[in-house]
C-alpha cells in the first residue's frame, strides 16, 4: 500500500556501491521489473519476436532498439494509467543479427529491420494494484499504441524554415514533409502532454557527402558529415534500401534531420512535427517550462565537444487546461518564437588552470547572456538569413561567439526552483592541442568525467536575456581533488562519471543518469538534493547491466516509481549474438528495455 515508507523528498536510501555485474541493481527495500523490451509487441497484431527471422515489417510493429528518452504521461485522472513514450536512438547490428560480420554484409531486409528499430514507441501502461510497478496493458486495450520509424513515418515541418530551399528534395519539392526520424536521444514531456525528442547524431546515416557541392561542404562538415569519402568508415549504407540517404543524389536530405520532433501521443493518427524554429544541430533533447508571462521556454543542448547551449522562447502564450481551444493553442507554441545561444562570462577566469582546482572565491560561477540568433523570419546573424540560421544553427553560434561547452547533453528546468540543470557529459579534447583550454564553466582539461551546469535566469524570468550560472557538481571519484560536490563531505558521496540525462522528483531533488562511466564501473542513476544543507550529497540509486548506459530517467508525479531505459546492454568490444557480453534481461541475448523501480513498502522513491 502506498504511503507507508519515508518522508517525501528525503534521500535516505542506502547507496549501492560501484559494480560490474551483469544485472540491474537497486537499493535494499526496492524491486524492479522490465516494462517492455526490444521486440515486444507495440502495435496490436505485431508478430512475436523471432531472432532468426526478423523482418522490417515485424519490427515496425515491435518495440524498437536502444531505448533512450522515457516519458510517462498520465492517461485520465486516476493515476493508474499512462502513456509510455520512448525514443529508439540507434541500433547495434552486431548484437541484433546472428552471424553478423560487417555492416557491409547486412542483407537489405536486415537494414530494413535496423531502420524500423529506430524512432519512437508509444505504449499504454497501467499500475499494478497500488504499488509503484507498471506493466503494459492487456492486448486488445492498446488504442494509443504506435510506432514511429526512421523509414516510413511522415512528419511535418513547422516554423520559418519550412519550405525553404535547404529543405526541398526530389521526393518533397515543397520542403514540408520529411520521412522518418533519426537518432532520437533525450527529450521532454511538455506541459500540454506532448513529447519532444532530439534528433542527435543524424550525420552517421548518410553517404555521398564527398559529392555535395563544394560550397556546401564546410556546412556539412560542421555537422559531422564526411565530405571526403563516399562511405565513411562506419557507414550503415542505408542508401542500399532508400536512395535518399545518398547525398550525392539528394544533398538536402541531411538537412531534414537534426531537429526537435514533437509527438502528440494522445492522437495516434497525428503527424509528428519537426519544429524548425528550435534550430538544427545534434539535438540531445528539449525541456519546456512556462515563463511568468505565459510564454514557453525550451532549453536545449548540442551534444558535441565544444558545442553550445540554446534556448527558445515562444511568441504565443500557454493556455492551461485540456479544452480543445487550449490544446490547439498549445500545440502551436513551438512553431514561432526566438532562438538564443548562450555566451558566458567568468568570475575567476584568471585562476582556472585546467586542473579543476576551485577558485579562491569558493565556486565555479559567473554570468551569461542569451544571444539572439533569429526571431520569426528575422535573422540577427550577419550574412545569414533566418532559414540559414535555423538550418545551420551551429554556424550561427560560431559567428556570434557562443561559449564552447564540454558536450551539452540533457538540459532541464526544475519546476520547483525554476533553475536549469545541464549535463556536460565529458570532453577529453578540452585543452588538448589547439583546442580551447579549460575555462571556469568547463574547468578541467581532458575532462573525462563531466560536470553539472546550473543556470539561474535573472529575476527568475525564463524569457530573460541574462542569467547567472554555477557548477554544483564536478564529477569523478570524490577521492580525486579535481571533483566538487557543492562542498559536501566527499567521504559520503558516490563516485559518478559522464552525466547524460537529468530529471527531478516532485520535491526538486536532481536525478542524474550516466553514459560511459570512465571510472570503470557500470553506468547508473544517482540522486542528490540541489538546495539546502544536503546539497551535493550525491548517492548512487541503481546500476544497469554490463555494457549498458542508463537513459530516461523519469520519476512519476507521485514519487512512487522511477523509470529508466537500459540502452545497449552488452555493447562491449568484440561482443556479438554468439559471444554476448551481457545476457540481460532474459538470460538470452541482450535486449535493451525499459525498467521500473519501486519501493516494496509502497513508499516514496529515494526516501
Ligand atoms: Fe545520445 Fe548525447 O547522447
Ligand atoms: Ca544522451
Ligand atoms: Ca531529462
Ligand atoms: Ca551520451
Amino acid at each position: 500500500k502506498p504511503g507507508n515508507g519515508g518522508t517525501k523528498g528525503k534521500l535516505d536510501f542506502k547507496p549501492i556501491p560501484p559494480n560490474t555485474l551483469d544485472s540491474f541493481v537497486v537499493p535494499n527495500g526496492y524491486d524492479h521489473s522490465v516494462v517492455i523490451k526490444w521486440g515486444d509487441e507495440v502495435v496490436p497484431g505485431a508478430p512475436r519476436f523471432d531472432l532468426a527471422k526478423q523482418t522490417g515489417k515485424a519490427q515496425s510493429k515491435q518495440f524498437g532498439y536502444n531505448n533512450d528518452f522515457v516519458g510517462v504521461i498520465p492517461l485520465g485522472r486516476g493515476g493508474d494509467k499512462a502513456l509510455l513514450v520512448v525514443n529508439h536512438e540507434y541500433t547495434n547490428e552486431n548484437l541484433m543479427f546472428p552471424g553478423f560480420t560487417t555492416l557491409d554484409a547486412l542483407s537489405t531486409e536486415q537494414i530494413k529491420v535496423a531502420m524500423a528499430a529506430h524512432g519512437l514507441s508509444v505504449v499504454e501502461i497501467e499500475r499494478v494494484d497500488e504499488t509503484g510497478e507498471w506493466v503494459v496493458v492487456d492486448r486488445g486495450r492498446r488504442a494509443y499504441n504506435r510506432r514511429i520509424t526512421a523509414s516510413e513515418t511522415a512528419f511535418q515541418f513547422t516554423g520559418p524554415a519550412t519550405g525553404s530551399a535547404w529543405l526541398r528534395t526530389a521526393a518533397d519539392p515543397r520542403g514540408t514533409t520529411p520521412i522518418g526520424t533519426l537518432n532520437n536521444c533525450a527529450g521532454g514531456v511538455t506541459p500540454w502532454g506532448t513529447v519532444l525528442s532530439g534528433e542527435e547524431n543524424f550525420n552517421q546515416y548518410f553517404v555521398g557527402g564527398d559529392a555535395v557541392p563544394a560550397e556546401l561542404k564546410p556546412r556539412y562538415a560542421r555537422y559531422g558529415i564526411s565530405t571526403t569519402a563516399r562511405y565513411p568508415s562506419d557507414s550503415r549504407k542505408w542508401d542500399r534500401v532508400q536512395e535518399r540517404f545518398d547525398l550525392a543524389k539528394h544533398p538536402n536530405e541531411a538537412n531534414r534531420f537534426g531537429w526537435i520532433v514533437e509527438v502528440d501521443p494522445f492522437d495516434p493518427e497525428s503527424k509528428p512535427r519537426k519544429h524548425t524554429a528550435l534550430g538544427r544541430f545534434k539535438h540531445e533533447g528539449a525541456n519546456v517550462i512556462v515563463a511568468k508571462n505565459g510564454k514557453v521556454v525550451a532549453y536545449m543542448g548540442d551534444d558535441e565537444r565544444f558545442d553550445y547551449l540554446y534556448k527558445f522562447v515562444s511568441d504565443k502564450k500557454y493556455i492551461a487546461g485540456d479544452s480543445s481551444y487550449a490544446r490547439k493553442n498549445n500545440l502551436s507554441l513551438l512553431e514561432s518564437g526566438t532562438l538564443y545561444v548562450a555566451k558566458l562570462s567568468y568570475t575567476s577566469a584568471a585562476e582556472i588552470d585546467g586542473t579543476g582546482k576551485l577558485p579562491s572565491d569558493g565556486a565555479f560561477n559567473g554570468t551569461g547572456k542569451w544571444i539572439k540568433l533569429v526571431s520569426g523570419n528575422k535573422s540577427f546573424v550577419d550574412g545569414m538569413t533566418a532559414a540559414d540560421v535555423l538550418v545551420f544553427t551551429r554556424l550561427a553560434g560560431d559567428k556570434v561567439g557562443a561559449t564552447k561547452m564540454d558536450r551539452p547533453e540533457d538540459v532541464q528546468p526544475s519546476l520547483v526552483t525554476g533553475k536549469i540543470y545541464a549535463a556536460m557529459t565529458n570532453n577529453t579534447n578540452r585543452g588538448v592541442g589547439t583546442n580551447a583550454a579549460a575555462d571556469e564553466a568547463n574547468p578541467r582539461n581532458a575532462n573525462k568525467h563531466g560536470h553539472i551546469f546550473e543556470i539561474t535566469e535573472d529575476r527568475g524570468d525564463h524569457t530573460s536575456e541574462s542569467f547567472s550560472w554555477a557548477l554544483p557538481i564536478v564529477c569523478g571519484d570524490p577521492a580525486d581533488s579535481a571533483t566538487y560536490f557543492s562542498g559536501y563531505d566527499k567521504t559520503k558521496v558516490s563516485p559518478i562519471s559522464c552525466p547524460d540525462n537529468v530529471a527531478f522528483d516532485s520535491t526538486g531533488n536532481l536525478w542524474i543518469s550516466t553514459d560511459g562511466n570512465a571510472l570503470g564501473g557500470n553506468d547508473g542513476l544517482f540522486a542528490t538534493p540541489i538546495e539546502g544543507p544536503e546539497k551535493g550529497h550525491l548517492k548512487q540509486f541503481l546500476t544497469v547491466p554490463r555494457g549498458a548506459e542508463t537513459c530516461g530517467p523519469f520519476i512519476t508525479e507521485d514519487d512512487r516509481s522511477v523509470f529508466v531505459a537500459v540502452q545497449h546492454p552488452g555493447e562491449l568490444t568484440g561482443a556479438s549474438v554468439e559471444n554476448p557480453a551481457s545476457n540481460w534481461p532474459d538470460g538470452d541475448i541482450a535486449k535493451p528495455g525499459v525498467v521500473v523501480t519501486w519501493r516494496r513498502d509502497g513508499g516514496f522513491i529515494g526516501a
